[in-house]
């Protein structure tokens, strides 16, 4: 996915842990922004990655405090424990350029194995919709409309998604999208070559 966008300008790790990811993945990129709620790890953060933004906090309420505005934030990196839901709808939010591409590593489907979807607040309209069993079963077809619902929401059209289940029991969910802005600033698809129409995906490492 990443070799098929443009360069990343501006990634956002909304939970920068102690960097693993960025040290496979971003380190060649100059400028971002992460995020992590554990001061002892942002101070790790802080020193591995200097041109970075670094913000010490929980991600959704650093993201809603609305200080990612004007960034430039045109990629997102969400690899929470568990629900992504929370930090995605805060980050699509604020997302004002014409392209963003998103990658998730989702842990929700441990809790809904055993039935506590009811639990997050989040999957509340899903739960309802599907019943916990088809909730579980087909979590990633519903991440797929609810992420594709997030980004209509902010402005986007779903351009591309991939996902696949992994890990223990298939337990995590990985799935990637990228929404290109409906009407950009710029004219029609700017910054946006070669995103056109909605594909389909299933088994691509969206990373
Ligand atoms: C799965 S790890 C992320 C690992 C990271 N991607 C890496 O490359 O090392 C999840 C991280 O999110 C942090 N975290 C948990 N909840 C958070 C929240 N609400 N906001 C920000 N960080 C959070 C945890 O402290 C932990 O470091």
């Amino acid at each position: 996915m990443l070799a098929q966008l443009p360069p990343l300008q501006m990634p956002l790790e909304t939970h920068g842990g102690y960097g693993e990811v960025w040290k496979r993945v971003y380190s060649g990129i100059p400028r971002g922004v992460v995020i992590e709620k554990a001061a002892e790890k942002t101070a790790v953060l802080a020193r591995q990655r200097p041109g970075w933004i670094v913000f010490e906090g929980r991600a959704e309420q650093v993201i809603g405090s609305g200080v990612l505005r004007g960034l430039g934030v045109d990629f997102i990196d969400c690899d929470p424990y568990g629900s992504p839901w929370g930090v995605l709808t805060a980050a699509l939010g604020s997302i004002d350029g014409p392209l963003i591409g998103v990658v998730v590593n989702d842990g929700m489907r441990q809790r809904l194995r055993i039935k506590q979807g009811w639990t997050s607040k989040a999957l509340a309209e899903e739960v309802l919709r599907y019943g916990n069993e088809r909730l579980f079963a087909d979590y990633l077809e519903v991440c797929r409309e609810k992420l594709g619902g997030l980004l209509a929401a902010a402005g986007f059209d779903l351009a591309w998604w991939a996902g696949y289940y992994t890990g223990h029991n298939h337990d995590m969910t990985h799935y990637g999208a990228v929404g290109v802005r409906r009407d950009p600033p710029d004219g029609p698809g700017a910054g946006a070559a070669g995103w056109g129409s909605p594909r389909e995906g299933g088994d691509a490492d969206p990373s």
